[in-house]
């Protein structure tokens, strides 16, 4: 079984063979990435085109090295400098790029389903790097590899996603993708940022942080994400850092080999205490960094895979 679609745009859409289809072929990547010499020819002669209209740091970073540690001609649009800023819509902008014929573009936009809408206009095979509050699917699939890595298994693990459930689209692939490989998802945070229907979503859901981590296999903390908020969601930080701020003594609730992640950029001191998040018995947020790019590359590789065979793939399976 493996990857045979013609995009990645959510994790909705793929089965569990899919997921570890990529997950095995990013372990070889995440080798790869491990030696003096980082290249392969996977990609070679295929352009691939990031249009990022969100800031990023690290999500576009490692789309970006993928792609070139993979062979493939790389170009970061600069969506602050282009017609963008002259209010050209994303169809026509993406549109124009599918007319210099690239063969993959890797997609962030603040509009939850613009990612898919933009799919169905172009001929290359489309990359969601995060749609709003709807889906980051990378960053589900490497933190995903980050959990298998060290605790062995995706299945009958228990994951605590705590804070600004609400707004974040990590959550909701990572929600998905864990479901579908059978762990058990608690979703922690305060009654304003836990979304509605959130109980509809098989997951287990708390207000209370001691309730939410006891004997969590997994701690994934999330940024309060304030560019999405219209109000006051939040008493003060200095308040939701005392109920839901993680640090070494509320950790000391999940199980002892507990192990705390975060997708990044972090608010330390906000959800976060600092030295929990620099503690490398504890926090793997370095290595989610680190399989970020081999995830990235593992899907561009099978992204292009499945462009080369051709109509056939895509007809079956688009
Ligand atoms: C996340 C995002 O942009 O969705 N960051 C990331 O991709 N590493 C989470 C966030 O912004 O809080």
């Amino acid at each position: 079984m493996t990857f045979r679609a013609r995009h990645l745009l959510g994790i909705e859409q793929l089965a569990p063979g899919d997921i570890r289809a990529i997950l095995d072929l990013a372990e070889d990547y995440v080798a790869l990435n491990r030696r003096p010499v980082k290249r392969t020819d996977a990609l070679a002669g295929l352009t691939l085109i990031s249009m990022f209209f969100e800031p990023s740091t690290r999500t576009q970073a490692s789309f970006e090295l993928a792609g070139k540690r993979l062979g493939a001609d790389v170009m970061a649009m600069a969506v602050a400098q282009s017609s963008v800023r002259k209010g050209e819509t994303l169809i026509d902008t993406a549109l124009t790029l599918n007319a210099m014929r690239p063969d993959l573009l890797v997609v962030r936009h603040p509009a939850s389903g613009a990612v898919h809408l933009l799919a169905s206009k172009v001929d290359c095979a489309v990359v969601n790097a995060g749609d709003g509050r709807h889906e980051h699917p990378t960053q589900a699939l490497l933190d995903a590899l980050t959990i298998r890595r060290a605790k062995g298994r995706l299945h009958r693990l228990t994951v605590a996603i705590c804070g600004d459930i609400a707004h974040s689209r990590v959550a909701r692939s990572n929600i998905l993708l864990l479901s579908k490989m059978e762990s058990r998802v608690r979703l922690v945070g305060p009654p304003t940022l836990l979304p509605a229907g959130a109980r509809d979503w098989g997951c287990e859901v708390t207000t209370d942080m001691a309730e939410g981590l006891r004997g969590a296999d997994v701690v994934m903390m999330l940024r309060l994400q304030r560019e999405r908020m219209d109000g006051a969601f939040i008493p003060s930080e200095r308040e939701y850092y005392h109920r839901y701020g993680l640090d070494a003594e509320k950790l000391a609730l999940a199980a002892p080999d507990a192990i705390v992640m975060h997708p990044g950029p972090m608010n330390r001191g906000v959800e976060i205490d600092g030295t929990l998040a620099d503690d490398i018995n504890r926090s793997v947020i370095q290595d989610q960094v680190e399989m970020g790019v081999a995830v990235r590359m593992a899907a561009l590789d099978l992204l292009a895979r499945n462009l080369r065979a051709g109509p056939r793939v895509v007809a079956a399976h688009a």
